[in-house]
């Protein structure tokens, strides 16, 4: 089974549990991008952002991908029939068409602040297959496009009380954060009455500032920082 398959039933739970709150992250994402319009969602989920980005302004031209075919199942279910939704991994993804903004909002990049310093944190697996992935995404964007990454807090363990007796509980391990790239795991699981439900294991990578705007900066992109909004973190094609 790959990421985010047995634990998508339950995805929603947490995000009405308060996990992410999906309204507050749209209006952040529109005063970041400005009057952009053509937006591309890079590990799109169940559609939470793409439905509330629509409800603040219908005419986004959104698409959205993601590789987890159970969350694409959900997307889809949740939003008009006239957002793509494309079940692709972003490291290999041709979509053959330009955006003027590349989002990702928990999705395959984040921005990690962690006391002083930003770490670029990562869904893929090894640094050959983010630069391929980060590549791709400047390849959808035309020039003074913009890739817009939400900023978190670093991962910590924590329990979450769901509706319907239903627990959230999120632990982290094997963090060795000596090199300038390093991964943890996130242990999740839904759990009712201590029987878990659905259970994954995710390997998140993280990149020290050194090392990730460099990488950005080969690829072309130029940091411009929180702009309008302290939510997201904006490089700019
Ligand atoms: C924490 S969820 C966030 C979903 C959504 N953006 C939200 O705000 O609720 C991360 C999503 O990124 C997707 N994802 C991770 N790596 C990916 C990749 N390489 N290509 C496409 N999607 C990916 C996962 O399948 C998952 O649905």
């Amino acid at each position: 089974m790959g990421y985010y398959q047995e634990i998508a039933e339950y995805y929603d739970l947490l995000m009405d549990g308060g996990y992410y709150d999906h309204r507050m992250l749209a209006l952040a994402v529109q005063s970041a991008i400005g009057p952009r319009k053509r937006l591309l969602e890079v590990g799109v989920g169940t559609g939470r952002l793409i439905q509330e980005l629509l409800k603040i302004d219908s005419t986004y031209d959104l698409t959205g991908i993601d590789f987890s075919q159970a969350m694409v199942k959900i997307a889809k279910q949740r939003l008009p029939g006239y957002v793509p939704i494309i079940e692709c991994d972003v490291a290999t993804i041709h979509l053959n068409q330009k955006f003027d903004a590349v989002v990702s909002s928990g999705g395959t990049w984040v921005i990690v602040q962690q006391d002083d310093e930003l770490l670029l944190g990562t869904h893929l697996f090894n640094k050959e297959n983010d630069i391929r992935g980060l590549q791709n995404i400047a390849d959808h964007l035309d020039p003074g496009g913009l890739l817009v990454l939400s900023v978190h807090p670093p991962h910590e363990d924590r329990d979450i009380k769901l509706d319907n007796g239903i627990v959230y509980s999120q632990k982290i391990s094997s963090v060795n954060d000596a090199s300038d790239h390093f991964s943890l795991e996130k242990n999740y699981c839904f759990k009712k009455d201590d029987n878990i439900l659905a259970e994954e294991t995710l390997t998140l990578g993280f990149y020290r500032s050194t090392v990730f705007l460099k990488m950005l900066a080969d690829i072309g992109f130029k940091p411009l920082g929180t702009v309008n909004t302290d939510k997201f973190y904006v490089f700019e094609k």
